[in-house]
């Protein structure tokens, strides 16, 4: 089951070559999604030698395989994690129940949407770090973007493989609209705020991967946990690949604190202006773009209080993330106490677990943060980088345009519009992170406000030419 068959058009572990319907509407697909691509994907790399990682299967001997692929020949294909057998759904009203192979007539439009939800990400993440490999600060690193672009188109794949095998006609629609929708699109944007903001720097690429892609993670993990098995063990698979866009972000965030900190040393002094001067990135700035693409990517788990959060999770399409961790599974009988501007609420849990959710990401994040400062405290700084307050610059829930401080208090609007500036990149901050990105790939070279990685990607050395550009 678990090997993947690369003989066909599209490779898959899905035996679809017995489902000719099935396999007649995604070679359909295949072209415009290979369309999207050319026109969407990475601008100008399309002759490159990049050396990609590709799953020959999904367990742990053959899921990365490493080689040079040009991208546009990359094998996106349909792999799914192994059945597990008698399975059954693990939280809500109908735990203990067989998991589901087919999708419940009453459910139909409600996972529908969440897959289409889940899959609009993917691609549009490909569409907002298009033009970075224009200004990669290493072959290392643009080898590391290509790997997470073409992963992310694989993931766009694994959603539109469940809509095309469980929902029919309409499936197939969204399918579409999915090559449709674009980042920053003022017509037709993607459907979640995150994913259409611009992304013009590395900077931002690291935040992005390092908080974004996180929360991909887990949504991910809360639908590895549904009771409908084909979006579980699809999810499930989708995470081996996920771990490594995380740490793209947290290795690049750590090795421009690195670099920081030498320039700091060097020049004896901690004067954000005079690190700027030296070409390094100011951990002030950083705190900034930490805050931006942190608050941003807290909005992606819904309002604190939420009757869908409630009914997904009861009927058993959408678990919270490692549900075994958890005793209780059905919560019919608990309380949750949140804080909302008007004062605290007593909220049922069902209705509170996009804020559990959210609570157990943001203690995720706290793992780089507490390295970074680590790095930063034996350098012998006082400066720590922090996590923004779960109420700081939120668009959506009951803290959705309070003004409130990156530490979490409430301030007048006056106030808080006169310091947003300090809190996230200003235009002034934008234009000396943009000034700082220059294309480098010379072998082995960094960029001036980077360190080198720790070492290459499987196994070979840092200089590695893991681009052969033509
Ligand atoms: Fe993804
Ligand atoms: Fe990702």
């Amino acid at each position: 089951m678990s090997s993947i068959n690369y003989s066909e058009k599209i490779p898959n572990n899905v035996d679809l070559a017995n489902d000719r319907t099935l396999q007649r509407a995604l070679e359909h697909w295949q072209p415009h999604f290979l369309q999207w691509w050319h026109e969407m994907g990475p601008t100008d790399f399309e002759s490159a030698d990049v050396y990609l990682r590709t799953a020959t299967s999904v367990d742990a001997q053959g899921w990365a395989h490493y080689g040079a692929v040009h991208m546009p020949d990359y094998r996106w294909g349909i792999f799914l994690a192994d059945p597990v057998a008698e399975r059954t759904i693990g939280f809500g009203d109908a735990m203990g129940q067989p998991v589901w192979q087919q999708v419940p007539g009453e459910y139909r439009s409600t996972l529908r949407r969440l897959i289409v939800t889940q899959g609009d990400t993917e691609p549009a993440s490909v569409e907002q770090q298009r033009m970075l490999g224009h200004t990669c600060p290493s072959l290392y690193d643009l080898r590391n973007l290509f790997q997470v672009n073409v992963e992310e188109g694989r993931h766009l794949w694994a959603m539109v493989y469940l809509l095309h095998a469980y929902f029919g006609r309409d499936g197939r629609e969204e399918a579409e609209e999915l090559l449709a929708r674009h980042s920053g699109d003022a017509d037709k944007p993607r459907i979640l705020s995150t994913f259409n903001e611009p992304m013009r720097d590395w900077l931002s690429f690291f935040c992005f991967t390092y908080f974004t892609d996180r929360d991909g993670k887990y949504q991910l993990k809360s639908f590895a946990e549904s009771a409908f098995d084909p979006l579980s063990r699809t999810c499930r698979f989708m995470l081996t690949e996920e771990a490594h866009h995380m740490f793209v972000g947290e290795t690049g965030i750590s090795r421009v604190v690195k670099r920081t900190l030498e320039v700091m040393k060097e020049i004896g002094s901690d004067d954000p202006a005079r690190v700027r001067a030296k070409g390094a990135v100011d951990l002030q700035t950083l705190q900034k773009y930490l805050n931006f693409w942190c608050s941003s990517s807290l909005d992606l788990f819904g309002s604190e209080i939420s009757s869908n959060s409630a009914a997904n999770f009861a009927s058993g399409m959408k678990g919270r993330p490692d549900e075994t961790q958890y005793e209780d599974h059905v919560l019919r009988n608990k309380n949750m106490k949140l804080m909302t501007p008007e004062g605290e609420q007593d909220v049922p849990m069902l209705n509170a677990l996009n804020e559990v959710m959210r609570e157990s990401y943001l203690k995720d994040c706290e793992i780089g943060l507490k390295r970074w400062n680590r790095v930063i405290e034996r350098a012998g700084h006082a400066l720590r980088l922090t996590l923004p307050s779960s109420r700081f610059r939120r668009s959506i829930g009951p803290w959705a345009g309070v003004p409130v401080t990156p530490d979490g208090r409430q301030i007048s609007k006056e106030e808080y519009e006169r310091n947003l500036r300090g809190w996230i990149p200003s235009q002034e901050d934008q234009a000396f992170i943009g000034s700082l990105m220059h294309k480098v790939v010379e072998p082995g070279k960094m960029a001036g406000w980077i360190a080198p990685p720790e070492r290459g990607i499987n196994n070979l050395p840092v200089e590695y030419e893991y681009v052969h550009l033509h």
